[in-house]
């Protein structure tokens, strides 16, 4: 274990969809596994299973379904039972590249029905509530409950678990950012984005701070960035602004993950399993910035937590 004891969490959230939140996550992973050498877990809460693709390729992938071995599996007994079925570290997906080229990271795969799973959960808190049974708990709680008990048996195994949520509020994107030692909020500069990250912050993470459901430090993350472009220009000012006068609650990481035609072709599938080297070709140094940036500030929360 590279230099700190217990693995840490980090999920990548925002309201608005497409600004970089799976693609973050999986540079994350790869960067780290390959330059700390550290251990490293995908958590994949989006149904849309991009993060799951990314790390497994469509083969694995399917194979992972058919073995039942996802996300909305582990929750779908959860939903059915009130308790899971086993350890989440059994719905853990091991990579295994051929060659071993590339930094083997682990994944735990979403997959479409969860978005049923959601519902299933929310489902059975009525059913309960309708016969009158006084002990069944919210599905937010439950939720949170059940997922920090599993990843805080993963934390012991993996030195990094990254988790990569959906686009917009679900339930499991709330319990994982609760998990989190650190929470990035990837954000292109421009309008809709910017309307994403604020709407974020006011109706979603605000209120788990309220309630006492964010323990995690929470960090923009600007992506998709052009150089020299006006619009983005302007709006990095913008939210360093919104930072500064606490409009936005969350500090501003000095990494910017630049627009850039290598980041988005290396997690094509024909790009499975090659070494970090060839597979970020110019932006590699960019991506070994924001993964230093990152250690440094869990090895920091880390330190202020001794
Ligand atoms: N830095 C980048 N440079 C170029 N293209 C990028 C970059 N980051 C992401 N992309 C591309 O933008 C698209 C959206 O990226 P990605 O899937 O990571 O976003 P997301 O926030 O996870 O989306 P969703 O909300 O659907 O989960 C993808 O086609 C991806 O390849
Ligand atoms: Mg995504």
């Amino acid at each position: 274990m590279a230099g700190m004891t217990e693995g840490r969490i980090v999920s990548f959230i925002n309201m608005k969809g497409g600004v970089g939140k799976t693609t973050s996550s999986i540079t994350l992973a790869e960067t780290s596994a390959s330059e700390y050498g550290w251990k490293v877990l995908v958590v994949d809460l989006d149904a849309q299973a991009s993060a799951s693709y990314a790390v497994l390729g469509p083969e694995r992938y399917e194979e992972e379904v058919a073995a039942e071995r996802t996300l909305a599996h582990f929750f779908d007994a959860v939903a059915e039972t009130g308790q899971p079925q086993r350890p989440l570290a059994g719905y853990v997906a091991h990579v295994d590249y051929d060659g071993g080229a590339g930094a083997p990271i682990d994944v735990i795969c979403a997959e479409p029905g969860l978005r049923y799973t959601e519902r299933a959960l929310i489902e059975r808190y009525y059913r309960l509530r309708m016969k009158r049974v006084v002990t069944a708990s919210a599905p937010e709680g439950q939720t949170r409950r059940i997922m920090r008990e599993g990843l805080g048996g993963l934390r012991e195994i993996y030195d990094l678990i990254v988790i990569d949520c959906p686009p917009g509020i679900s339930l499991f994107a709330e319990a994982g950012v609760a998990c989190s030692d650190l929470i990035v909020l990837p954000t292109i500069p421009d309008y809709l984005s910017t309307l994403g990250l604020k709407e974020l912050n006011r109706k979603f993470l605000r209120q788990l701070r309220r309630d006492g459901n964010l323990s995690g430090r929470t960090a923009i993350l600007p992506t998709k960035v052009r150089r020299g472009d006006a619009t983005h220009t302007a709006y990095l000012k913008k939210l360093d602004a919104m930072v500064r006068t606490g409009e936005i609650e969350a500090a501003f990481l000095d990494s910017m993950i630049a627009q850039s035609a290598d980041i988005a072709r290396a997690l094509d599938d024909e790009h499975l399993g090659e070494s970090f080297k060839d597979k970020y070709g110019n932006v590699r140094e960019d991506l070994i910035e924001f993964a230093s940036e990152i250690r440094g500030l869990l090895e920091d929360g880390l330190a202020n937590a001794a």
